[in-house]
């Protein structure tokens, strides 16, 4: 038997989330012309026969290809019990002039490449992150791992200069938690030297085999792990440097506790990525919300509660870095 389509695994999981929800109207809007229609059909065919009660819409006149004009439909209508609203993100740029359309939608799927569908946001509500998370976030970024350095490799002198910034010394144990494909790894080693020791964590085993080939796993230990489950022990750490990962966790919160888990009293925390928020944002073609986890308004207070004092805070068009000690 060949691999399964994408869209397969992706609308097999949504119905089984979703099936037992019925009656259910699901409403997919976004994508390119034609997408969510498309993309509807599919769903609608992944659910079981015996289940009726449910209706699937692909919402066609609101997302015309027409110029200006036209919002997403999810901006529009209000979430109800029985309704699920489902976004694909993708498509023509700024197309949906009045807001986010995935905004209001409780499934967000990244749909940039049609023949590649990733389930990117899950509402709670709807499922516990452990049904979907790990399998299509490593779908996600396993697509990306083979370009990833050749799209971003020019961005290596600013993870030199953050980890320089990190305060990283010479005999320290760094971790670098979703290293990717190890772009900061060569620094952190330097860093420590010859007495200390990088370990390299990241859940999608194609960007390490990235790492490998880049010759990155001379300077670090290279992990397949799950940054929400390090397997590392209590107070055995002295830096972590996590670099675009905060982001991707479903539950940032949880993500910073686990970290500071494995830091020892005094060791410090380097978030970094090396353009800014609302630079990123645009590229990935939403707005930036203030309320995101990684704003200062919210990150101070959540890495507070994580066991971390934010010392430094950085979010500027070039680089996003902020730096905590553990508590
Ligand atoms: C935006 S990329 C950044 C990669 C690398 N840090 C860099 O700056 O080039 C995010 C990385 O985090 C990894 N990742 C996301 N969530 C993770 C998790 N829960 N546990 C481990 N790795 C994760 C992804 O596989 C991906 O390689």
């Amino acid at each position: 038997m060949g691999v399964p389509e994408r869209i397969t695994e992706v609308t097999a999981l949504l119905a089984e989330v979703l099936a037992p929800r019925a009656p259910l109207t699901v409403i997919v809007d976004g994508g390119d012309p034609g997408a969510a229609a498309a993309f509807a059909s599919r769903l609608a065919a992944a659910f079981p026969a015996s289940s009726r009660a449910w209706n699937i819409d692909a919402v066609l006149g609101l997302t015309g290809p027409g110029a200006g004009g036209f919002d997403s439909a999810l901006n529009v209508l209000e979430p109800a019990t029985d309704q699920v609203l489902v976004y694909l993100r993708g498509g023509p740029r700024n197309r949906f002039t009045a807001g986010d359309g995935e905004r209001r939608a409780q499934v967000v799927i990244d749909h940039r490449d049609p023949d590649w569908p990733v389930i990117r946001h899950v509402h709670p509500s709807l499922a516990d992150p452990d049904r979907w998370y790990l399998s299509e976030s490593r779908a996600f970024f396993a697509a990306r791992a083979a370009s990833w350095d050749v799209k971003f490799g020019d961005d290596l002198p600013a993870y030199a200069k953050a980890v320089q910034q990190a305060g990283v010394r010479p005999g320290d144990v760094a971790i670098d938690v979703g290293c990717g494909t190890g772009r900061a790894l060569p620094a952190l080693a330097g860093a420590v030297g010859p007495t200390g020791r990088v370990v390299g964590l990241d859940f999608t085993p194609d960007m390490l085999t990235e790492a490998s080939r880049a010759g990155r796993d001379s300077a670090a230990t290279l992990i397949v792990a799950d940054a929400r489950r390090l397997p590392m022990a209590g107070h055995s750490v002295d830096v972590v440097f996590a670099a675009g990962l905060i982001n991707h966790l479903p539950d940032p919160a949880a993500g910073l506790t686990e970290l500071a888990r494995v830091t020892r009293h005094g060791g410090r925390l380097a978030l970094f990525h090396p353009i800014g928020r609302a630079a990123l944002a645009t590229r990935h073609g939403r707005t930036l919300r203030p309320d995101e986890a990684l704003s200062e308004v919210r990150l101070a207070p959540l890495l507070a509660a994580a066991g971390w004092l934010l010392t430094d805070y950085e979010d500027g068009e070039d680089r996003f870095l902020a730096l905590a000690t553990r508590h």
